[in-house]
């Protein structure tokens, strides 16, 4: 018995060796995304399982994994339980081992280790079982998307029904791109061998998809004669660790998997928006407040109170010849879209920028990702007031980030962003989902 244990285990071996080296290597994967018109959310279809499906899912940059719900519809003869204190259990720290008292199927079986999936647009998290199963996406040279690629054993959390509410009508789980072990960007670049960047680019429209890219660049965008690569002319700031975990549930001592950058002064027009003792608010402290993350999940930029007040009064102030019309709900600032220029980086008001480590190095937003058009006639400053008990002091939201490109280099730890792609006369629609394969 223990010989032919020991054979099985083998060959078990000497599968799963040969199916994970495969003959192709991608340099970098490519997805589109698009952008849901009720919830403002990102998504992105990632096909999984076997026979495969289409799974559509909630783009979370900051989120520790893959969570599917794998209560409805979950089909798949691929689909493995991660056993307790399994490597994979130890990849993605888990801390704990569960049971199930219902009859097996995919999120319910035994001495499988788990994690807490989270939703953070609702604020919950509950327990679900760690497993693996096939996934698959194009490679990409960075121009088209290429042949595509199958990651046979991928890491994810099964959730539950209830833990989809508030997420947009069809999606079925959340990508989470966060830093972690096991986020879809880890696990692509340990499969491949590939660096350990990705990048995304949110498109405005909610008609024409942006895209995510996984790997390093080139990121080609269609532009008039020729594309251009859009990696190569960023900024770069640090990315910064929040030492203690922003999720809805964690464990004590768990970093945050969420992208967090250094924001030292807010200009407006180029002038400094004074902020004085609310400065201390765009650190974090040692229970893991303040800061500036960035959030996909957040449809637009959420500041606390102080930090709101006083860049929506600098603002209004620069632009008091201009009449305000009244505020159209969630915004406070608006104005009769008429009495503003027109730009080819959106309305012509003063430019925003966020300075980062030194005066030199800023991520400036123009009106494009400022105003926010709400019907015909009205537009409104797209920053939202947190309230006073904010955790994070400027989150940065999914509006402020659309049409440009960020780069997020783990191995790093530093983000790359290129402000405004208007300027260079393209946008995040702008790459070529027609396959070379
Ligand atoms: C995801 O799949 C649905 C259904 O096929 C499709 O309507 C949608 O456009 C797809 N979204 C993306 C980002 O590819
Ligand atoms: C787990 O084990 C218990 C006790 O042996 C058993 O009653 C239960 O059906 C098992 N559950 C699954 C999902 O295998
Ligand atoms: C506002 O209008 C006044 C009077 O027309 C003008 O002198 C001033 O320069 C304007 N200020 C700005 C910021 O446009
Ligand atoms: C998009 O890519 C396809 C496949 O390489 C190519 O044939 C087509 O010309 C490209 N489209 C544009 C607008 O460049």
């Amino acid at each position: 018995m223990a010989t032919f244990s020991y054979h099985h285990l083998l060959i078990f071996t000497l599968v799963a060796v040969t199916s994970a080296a495969p003959s192709f290597r991608p340099k970098a994967l490519v997805l589109p995304v698009s952008k849901d018109p009720s919830k403002l959310q990102y998504t992105i279809n990632l096909t999984q399982r076997t026979p495969p499906v289409s799974v559509p899912l909630t783009l979370h940059l900051g989120g520790s994994y893959l969570w599917v719900d794998c209560d409805r519809n979950y089909v798949s003869s691929t689909y493995r339980p991660a056993q307790c204190n399994s490597a994979q259990c130890s990849l993605a720290d888990s801390k704990s081992c569960g049971t199930c008292n219902s009859p097996p199927r995919p999120g319910c079986n035994n001495d499988t280790c788990g994690l807490t999936p989270d939703n953070p647009i609702t604020n919950t998290a509950t327990g679900g079982e760690l497993a693996s199963d096939v996934v698959q996406l194009p490679s990409t040279d960075g121009s088209n998307p290429g042949r595509v690629v199958s990651v046979p054993n991928f890491l994810f959390t099964c959730g539950p029904t209830f833990l989809l509410q508030g997420l947009a009508k069809g999606v079925q789980g959340i990508a989470g791109l966060g830093r972690t072990k096991i986020s879809l960007p880890s696990q692509f670049s340990s499969t491949f061998s590939f660096a350990r960047k990705f990048a995304i680019c949110l498109s405005a429209s909610t008609n024409l998809n942006g895209v995510v890219f996984f790997g390093d660049g080139p990121y080609r965008l269609l532009h008039s004669p020729q594309s251009i690569d859009v990696s190569s002319s960023l900024m770069y700031t640090p990315l910064i660790i929040n030492p203690v975990s922003t999720a809805a549930a964690s464990f004590a001592g768990e970093p945050s998997s969420e992208y967090f950058i250094g924001v030292t002064a807010i200009k407006i027009g180029e002038k400094e928006v004074p902020l004085n003792k609310y400065k201390a608010l765009l650190t974090i402290d040692n229970k893991g407040n303040g800061g500036t993350k960035i959030s996909t999940v957040n449809p637009y930029t959420v500041m606390h109170t102080s930090i709101y007040k006083a860049v929506t009064n600098f603002f209004v102030n620069e632009l008091k010849n201009v009449s305000r019309v009244k505020a159209v709900a969630p915004f406070q600032v608006c104005y009769d879209m008429k009495s503003l220029p027109s730009t080819r980086v959106g309305a012509g008001v003063p430019a925003i920028d966020l300075v980062l480590q030194n005066e030199k190095v800023y991520w400036r937003m123009f009106g494009a990702n400022s105003m926010v058009a709400v019907n015909g006639d009205v537009i409104c400053l797209g920053f939202l007031d947190g309230g006073e008990n904010v955790r994070t002091a400027i989150v940065i939201g999914g509006y402020q980030m659309e049409d440009n490109l960020l780069q997020f280099d783990l191995a790093r730890s530093r983000l790359g962003f290129s402000s405004s792609l208007l300027f260079s006369q393209t946008t995040c629609a702008n790459f070529n989902f027609t396959s070379s394969a």
